[in-house]
């Protein structure tokens, strides 16, 4: 990938994948001089829009790892040839803050694990962090249990997102439980509340107490039994794939609802967004071929994200703090029996833009 200067005033762009000549203007509004650029938030201070849309380079030059131009309308700048690069190799800016998704099924021997450190600018919640995009999730050790500390932990990645549920919510066995989760009954691997608007993006679910031999959490990478079904069961990837389901939760205070496909694509026709939850899912009334397609595609999915080839089971303890991707993994649990002690999980969401903001600011700081 380099960049190159022709005719003393033509950009190139050479990569593998692409070549081509930098548009006068794409750079002009990349000038970063100081009466361009407010230098403390690296904002434009000037409508972009007001330049002139024929703009050229006059004479351009490459010295060490810059790239100088100067412009037809007088301005003179400096860009830096990686960060050029960077931003224009498509690829790499797509598929944001690290490198690669891993994805597994029960035969991942390692558990993303990192230690709890409370200091979040330090290298432990980057390792976190990189552990967590790539998997799906991260099992954090060793978190304090008193005082709610899950608020903190989470508002110091980004920002708590609160619900009806509260700023945090406590995941145990309750008389007057408006969820299933708040009884000792088995958990189907799920995707939690895509009744929500948007739907939460990172859960988190802390161990404060497990005295109990039942209750081990489950764990499914939705994406690597969505390729799977693509790869294997193609009519059943794609009733799920374009049928828009209706998700509902009711309780005494409330109503919500949203609607979306159980497998979500983006433009491009990758795995975006899984939703599942056979709790609260409701198909409207398609054609009765439709239809009986789509139930038989739940249900193998369902069986899949249940199998012993796409699960995996394992007990918090207390301390431990389960940090996942709600849009990529499913999670459940075993059914516990609530008379042989307390089992006491806690239980938020934060936004993707917290976690990944952080994260970019840790690849600034130790890369
Ligand atoms: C939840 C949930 C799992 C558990 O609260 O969303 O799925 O282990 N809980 O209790
Ligand atoms: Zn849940």
């Amino acid at each position: 990938m380099k960049i190159e200067v022709i005719e003393k005033n033509r950009v190139l762009f050479n990569s593998s994948k692409k070549n081509f000549e930098i548009h006068p203007l794409w750079l002009r509004e990349r000038a970063n001089n100081s009466n361009l650029v407010d230098q403390l938030t690296e904002q434009r201070i000037y409508d972009p829009s007001t330049l002139d849309k024929s703009i050229k380079i006059k004479k351009a030059n490459l010295k060490e790892d810059s790239l100088n131009i100067e412009f037809t309308d007088g301005i003179s700048s400096k860009f830096k040839i990686s960060e050029l690069c960077k931003e224009l190799d498509s690829e790499k800016m797509k598929k944001g803050p690290v490198e690669e998704k891993i994805l597994w099924d029960a035969k991942l021997n390692y558990r993303p694990t990192s230690k709890f450190n409370k200091d979040f600018e330090s290298k432990d919640t980057f390792e976190m962090l990189k552990q967590f995009y790539k998997y799906g999730f991260v099992i954090i050790t060793k978190v304090p249990t008193k005082d709610n500390y899950i608020v903190n932990f989470a508002n110091s990645l980004g920002a708590i997102r609160p619900t009806n549920f509260g700023v945090f919510f406590n995941v145990k066995s309750i008389p007057n439980y408006n969820d299933l989760a708040y009884t000792p009954r088995h958990l189907y691997p799920h995707t939690d509340n895509p009744y929500r608007k948007p739907v939460p993006c990172i859960q988190l679910l802390h161990c404060i107490e497990n005295q109990v031999s039942g209750g081990l959490s489950t764990l499914v990478d939705g994406f690597a039994v969505a390729n799977y079904l693509k790869k294997n069961f193609r009519e059943s990837f794609d009733i799920l794939t374009t049928t828009k389901v209706r998700f509902r939760f009711i309780d005494k205070d409330v109503i919500l609802e949203n609607w979306g496909e159980l497998i979500e694509l983006d433009e491009n026709k990758n795995i975006k967004h899984i939703r599942f939850n056979t709790k609260v899912d409701y198909v409207p009334h398609l054609h009765k071929e439709n239809l009986e397609k789509f139930y038989s595609a739940r249900k193998k999915m369902g069986e899949l994200c249940c199998s012993k080839n796409f699960e995996i089971k394992f007990k918090l303890m207390p301390g431990d703090l389960l940090m996942m991707d709600n849009y990529r993994t499913l999670h459940g649990r075993t059914a516990y029996d609530a008379s042989e002690g307390m089992r006491h999980l806690q239980g938020c969401y934060i936004d993707y833009d917290s976690s990944e903001g952080k994260l970019l600011h840790l690849i600034r700081k130790f890369e």
